[in-house]
């Protein structure tokens, strides 16, 4: 059993101190929120499990840590400046403002199902294509109800700031925070490969904050404003790109799996061609099932990573090389970013595939399909984050059976001392021994050790599984090793 809804996540999320709505003591900032001791815990465990899978474990791909505002030129080339946007409709009778492309789509859908029902041999209605739902007022508004709407129009989604003390309106000082981090690596591209040296194919990942101004950000920390990405961009030759990808596709899909998220909750999603950003050949999502609590099981899944098939566009856009007819697309560039192949003796632009993943949306799908109730022998509902133990914040809770023996809690401490140096531990002592574990088990920490009277006999404890709730007891001091070996079982 996974989480109900997201809801669920949201009251545990504050409860335990995963996740937090940010400038809560000023009312808040709309979907901002701030990860705490265990949130920040698990967004680094996603961060390091997903950088070693990519950049440790195999032998083809360097890291990079680029800056979030960049010169503007670059994404005047990357084509974000002009097409960076999300479509806004206004309802003209309560002044609410929509993202176009939601209300339509959920619109077209329902007409669409309508029309079957009525006639199960009908085709999709095509008309509603390009915005003709708002155009001829057919498009409910979700707030008042009403029909009365104003023209779609686009609206770019990067944040725009100014560098150094010049005038707001200088234009010359104007920058964006960064939407996407790949783009840091695209504009690195011969850096690398001159001080690394690699061949095709090779990768460059990188681990960052990316910043789109959402016109409807919501649900928790699924859509927000200031997110972090983890990006790869993995550089082939044309004519190996699609099978490349299609590799990529299937490790990504299994690397959700072998971090915990369970099969039944992934799915994959071929972006329709109408759908692709305008640099894509292809692009395969993963989704996860975020919205299990919808009734119609379409709209139980959304967007947890992109794998996208870049083409050569991003290559060949930021190079000051011309094109085969003499133009340059780019006047403004300082480099030639296409490659040499010492293999074919030719010269051409790398293909780019990407795997693109969000941390929040990770974290969110790790704490949702870890989310389980059981009950008690005294009838009570207890929550159990049954996490992966790579990802679970505290691995190990210390906890003396009395706190008033100096004894017992000075092996209790000295236990979590011994402990610490591989795993994190923590030493608890501020309750009973039920509700320390009832604790732990809601924060998902896989083992409580408990230390009592006994042990001071025979040198031995108590160790509790968080997911069996069976009890052992283990020789302190074959305690290191056993958690070691139970941990990565
Ligand atoms: N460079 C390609 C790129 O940026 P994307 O699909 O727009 O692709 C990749 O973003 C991932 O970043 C998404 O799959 C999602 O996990 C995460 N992401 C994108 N926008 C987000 C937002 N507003 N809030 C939280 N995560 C977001």
């Amino acid at each position: 059993m996974s989480a109900p809804s997201i809801e669920t996540i949201v009251s545990l999320a504050k409860r335990r101190g995963f996740v937090y709505p940010s400038s809560e003591i000023y009312g808040g900032l709309g979907s901002a929120w701030d990860y705490g001791p265990l949130g920040v815990e698990l967004a680094n465990n996603v961060r390091q499990a997903w950088w070693r899978w990519m950049v440790y474990e195999r032998d083809d791909i360097e890291g990079l840590d680029s800056s979030i505002i960049l010169n503007r030129l670059v994404w005047k080339y990357s084509g974000h400046e002009q097409t960076f946007t999300d479509p806004l409709v206004d309802c003209r009778e309560c002044n609410n403002r929509f993202r176009a492309d939601k209300l339509h789509e959920a619109y077209r859908q329902w007409r669409n199902a309508q029309l079957r029902r009525e006639d199960p041999d009908t085709r999709d209605e095509i008309f509603l294509t390009h915005w003709e739902g708002f155009r001829k007022n057919l498009i409910e508004c979700p707030n008042c109800g009403k029909k009365n709407w104003t023209e779609v129009r686009p609206f770019n989604l990067m944040f725009k700031t100014h560098v150094g003390a010049t005038a707001e309106d200088d234009p010359d000082a104007l920058v964006y925070l960064r939407p996407e981090t790949a783009q840091g690596i695209f504009i690195n591209f011969n850096n690398i490969l001159n001080t690394s040296r690699r061949k095709l194919p090779f990768g460059v990942a990188q681990i960052g904050k990316s910043f789109r101004n959402e016109v409807t950000p919501g649900n928790f920390i699924f859509r927000t404003r200031e997110f972090e990405q983890m990006e790869m961009e993995y550089f082939v030759r044309p004519g190996e790109d699609e099978q490349i990808h299609q590799e990529w596709i299937d490790a990504c899909n299994q690397w959700f799996v072998n971090i915990g998220i369970s099969p039944d909750n992934l799915r994959l999603y071929e972006q329709p061609k109408a759908e692709l950003a305008h640099y894509a050949k292809r692009t395969v999502d993963i989704h996860y099932r975020f919205f299990p609590e919808r009734e119609e099981e379409e709209r139980q899944w959304d967007e947890l990573m992109g794998i996208a098939n870049r083409t050569d566009f991003d290559l060949r856009t930021h190079s000051k090389k011309p094109e085969e007819d003499g133009k340059r697309l780019n006047p403004d560039s300082t480099e030639d970013l296409s490659y040499f192949d010492e293999q074919t003796k030719q010269r051409f632009y790398p293909y780019v595939i990407e795997p693109a993943a969000g941390v929040n949306r990770t974290v969110l799908a790790l704490l949702m399909d870890a989310y389980t109730e059981k009950i008690n022998d005294k009838g009570e509902t207890r929550v159990i984050l049954k996490l992966h133990h790579s990802m679970a914040p505290i691995k190990v809770a210390v906890l003396p059976l009395a706190k008033n023996k100096p004894e017992i809690v000075g092996m209790a401490r000295a236990i979590k001392r011994s402990l610490q140096p591989t795993v994190r531990a923590v030493y608890d002592d501020t309750g009973g021994i039920g509700k320390l574990y009832a604790r732990q088990d809601e924060i998902g920490t896989p083992f409580c050790v408990t230390v009592d009277h006994q042990s001071l006999e025979d040198e031995a404890v108590t160790v509790r599984d968080r997911d069996t709730w069976e009890q052992e007891r283990v020789k302190v001091s074959d305690l290191p090793t056993y958690i070691r070996e139970r941990l990565s079982s």
